[in-house]
């Protein structure tokens, strides 16, 4: 199959007929891209799979245009998801509920709950307006760092697509937050831009799945996730991730640091990519970060984030794109 990457305005209406059509089209959100496919065709829901390589098991987010296109895909839609979406829709939360009947199982690896997002990129809510409910996973090939750009996208999937839409980078650069509504007590499954606290404002009390090590609600948690195709280790410490470089060198390896820019004066002459400042620029760039650090060197120290909030969900990914492996 040839892969094409468009510009996403010009792409849309082939975009629409591919959906429609049960094909696959890769499409930008404001977090990273995805893999669409009509989310009521499980025919067409099984390509997503066989074009990532991801395990069965794990489940789809269903992209929405509207807020009122939650109660085709869920059973019932209670009162905290208006309030959440209030506030954070469209834009970086994804919301577990009961499924419907409308909702093909193998959407949900077979469960009888739903993930539900409305994206924030424009371009996106017009091909789900305009063809069908969109099930979309991350565009990366299974295990690998999801795509903030279309060009890595076409490094992952060319060949295993028909239409890349090429929106430009991602303004948020890390996936949505999941939180299950579905739970007693709301439960974040999956950390992003929007934190627990910011729901915790809409919602009151709010628990963190992610802090319970070794449960796997949130099928994909127990996947190896985001690792770059090199080896990887997190640095809290300058000094030791510099001297972690030099021996590496030493040793007449290639390596590089991914640091806060603050890092670069100390770090001399090493080679260096940075990750910004602030954690909204972190979040954006980590990806990126990641996948130009395994083009170009053969050993990754990344910067480990100590902060709440925004900083704790860009750990989350870090931790997971090394491994758990911290100097
Ligand atoms: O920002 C995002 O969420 C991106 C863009 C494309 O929207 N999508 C994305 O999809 O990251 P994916 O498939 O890479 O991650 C979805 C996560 C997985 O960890 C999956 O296990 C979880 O959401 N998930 C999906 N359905 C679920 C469900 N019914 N219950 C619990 N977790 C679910
Ligand atoms: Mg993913």
């Amino acid at each position: 199959m040839k892969t094409r990457v468009v510009c996403a305005e010009q792409g849309l209406d082939e975009a629409v007929s591919l959906i429609k059509s049960g094909e696959l089209v890769v499409f930008p959100t404001e977090t990273v891209y995805g893999l669409g496919a009509d989310a009521l065709n499980p025919e067409a829901v099984k390509k997503i799979f066989e074009a990532k390589g991801r395990p069965q098991d794990n489940p789809l987010i269903v992209h929405i245009a509207s807020v009122e296109q939650a109660r085709e895909i869920a059973r019932e839609v209670p009162p905290e998801f208006y309030a959440l979406a209030e506030r954070f829709m469209p834009g970086p939360l994804t919301v577990v509920l009961e499924k419907s009947e409308a909702v093909p199982s193998v959407v949900t690896a077979g469960g009888h709950t739903v993930a539900i997002r409305m994206p924030r990129n424009e371009i996106a809510r017009k091909l789900i307006a305009l063809s069908s409910p969109v099930a979309a996973p991350s565009a990366n090939r299974s295990k690998h760092v999801s795509p903030t750009a279309a060009e890595h996208v076409l490094y992952d999937l060319d060949g295993r697509v028909p239409l890349i839409l090429d929106g430009g980078e991602c303004g948020v650069g890390i996936e949505s937050t999941v939180l299950d509504l579905t739970t007693d007590i709301p439960t974040v499954l999956r950390p992003g831009a929007v934190t627990a606290d910011m729901i915790s404002e809409v919602l009151g009390k709010v628990s963190s799945a992610g802090k319970i090590i070794g449960v796997a609600k949130s099928p994909g948690m127990k996947y190896e996730h985001y690792a770059p195709t090199v080896p990887a280790v997190a640095a809290f410490d300058e000094i030791k991730a510099f001297a972690r470089y030099d021996e590496e060198r030493q040793a007449g390896g290639n390596p590089v640091l991914i640091m806060r820019e603050r890092h670069r004066a100390a770090a001399g002459g090493r080679s260096f990519i940075s990750l910004g400042d602030t954690p909204e620029e972190c979040m954006q760039r980590v990806y990126a970060a990641l996948r130009e650090a395994e083009k170009d060197y053969s050993f990754v120290i990344i910067e480990g984030l100590n902060g709440e909030g925004a900083e704790a969900s860009v750990m989350n990914r870090i931790m997971k794109s090394v491994g758990g492996r911290v100097l």
